[in-house]
């Protein structure tokens, strides 16, 4: 299968390397071929880490390699499946999707890995079948995908993504629309009261997450994972949360929105919860 994977985020290069890994082409895009081969560069070095720990072999490195490609947009027009994970901005998706939707083939299936966002309002107008095709952080470890049907897509591709979902290795559920589908609407909130506590001065963030790993068996800490999803991430799912429902339940923490403003957004900015830059 030929798969294009547009954004090159930390969830774009999990999801190129589960679908390399599986043996597809999978092709890299970012903002442009050169940044796209920076992100590839970047799953060579954690393969190549991995290999030195002598957990992967080198010959299957390099077969992962091999099926990971950065090409110009052109090379996605006879691609059998596009995988948006752009940034969580609707106009940056639409917009992304609208110019795919021009240039594929008829048959190629377009799927969204969006953490809260209406499918439909994703693919709305557009010629091509969209669908909610969601992997975790980080997607080469993480075993559930959910799959969510809009209300335009067609009912045989739930059916066709559950089972490709499998044949990667992972556990597909199938979701009805909802904003946050199921697992963000239930452990983002739970991240922002976490930030909540911690803004209290209830605990440390040491603590709170040292409670919740021991008290409630998590394998990390809410605020330890905050940082790994990215807060800013957090923060656009928990505003989508808010917006959609109209329930001041999902609030955002005053806190997590400061964060985000100056810039501390988690592992991948250096400093979020934790401070990442030794
Ligand atoms: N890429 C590839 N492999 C990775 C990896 C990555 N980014 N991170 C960890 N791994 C591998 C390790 O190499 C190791 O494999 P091995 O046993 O073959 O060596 C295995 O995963 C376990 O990793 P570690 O031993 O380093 O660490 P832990 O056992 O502590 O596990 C963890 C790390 C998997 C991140 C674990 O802490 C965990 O499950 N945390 C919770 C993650 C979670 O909840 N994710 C969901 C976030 S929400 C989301 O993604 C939705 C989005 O829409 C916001």
């Amino acid at each position: 299968m030929k798969v294009a994977v547009f954004g090159a985020g930390t969830m774009g290069r999990g999801i190129a390397q589960v679908f390399a890994t599986h043996g597809d082409q999978t092709y890299m895009y970012a903002t442009s071929v050169a940044s796209a081969q920076r992100h590839r560069s970047e799953i060579e070095k954690s393969l190549a880490k991995r290999v030195e720990k002598g957990k992967l072999d080198q010959a299957e490195m390099d077969r992962i390699m091999g099926n990971l490609f950065c090409e110009e947009i052109e090379a996605a027009a006879d691609a059998d499946l596009i995988l948006e994970t752009v940034k969580e901005d609707m106009a940056t998706k639409r917009e992304t999707l609208e110019k795919l939707d021009e240039i594929c083939k008829p048959e190629t299936i377009f799927a969204s890995n969006t953490s809260a966002f209406s499918i439909t309002e994703i693919g709305a107008g557009l010629k091509h079948p969209m669908i909610g095709m969601h992997f975790f952080n980080p997607a080469p470890v993480m075993k559930l995908v959910e799959v969510t049907a809009g209300l335009n897509t067609p009912p045989e591709l739930v059916q066709q993504i559950k089972d490709l979902s499998v044949e990667l290795g992972k556990t597909p559920v199938e979701v009805k629309e909802a904003a946050g589908f199921v697992v963000n609407r239930i452990l983002i909130p739970m991240i922002n009261e976490a930030a909540q506590i911690y803004a209290d001065g209830v605990a440390t963030v040491e603590d709170i997450d040292t409670a919740m790993k021991l008290g409630a068996n998590h394998p990390m800490g809410p605020l330890a994972l905050g940082d790994l999803v990215g807060l800013d991430v957090c923060l656009t799912i928990m505003e989508t949360l808010y917006y959609e429902f109209g329930d001041t339940k999902y609030r955002p923490a005053p806190i997590l929105r400061k964060m985000v403003r100056g810039g501390h957004l988690g592992i991948k900015s250096g400093k979020g919860f934790y401070d990442y830059s030794k």
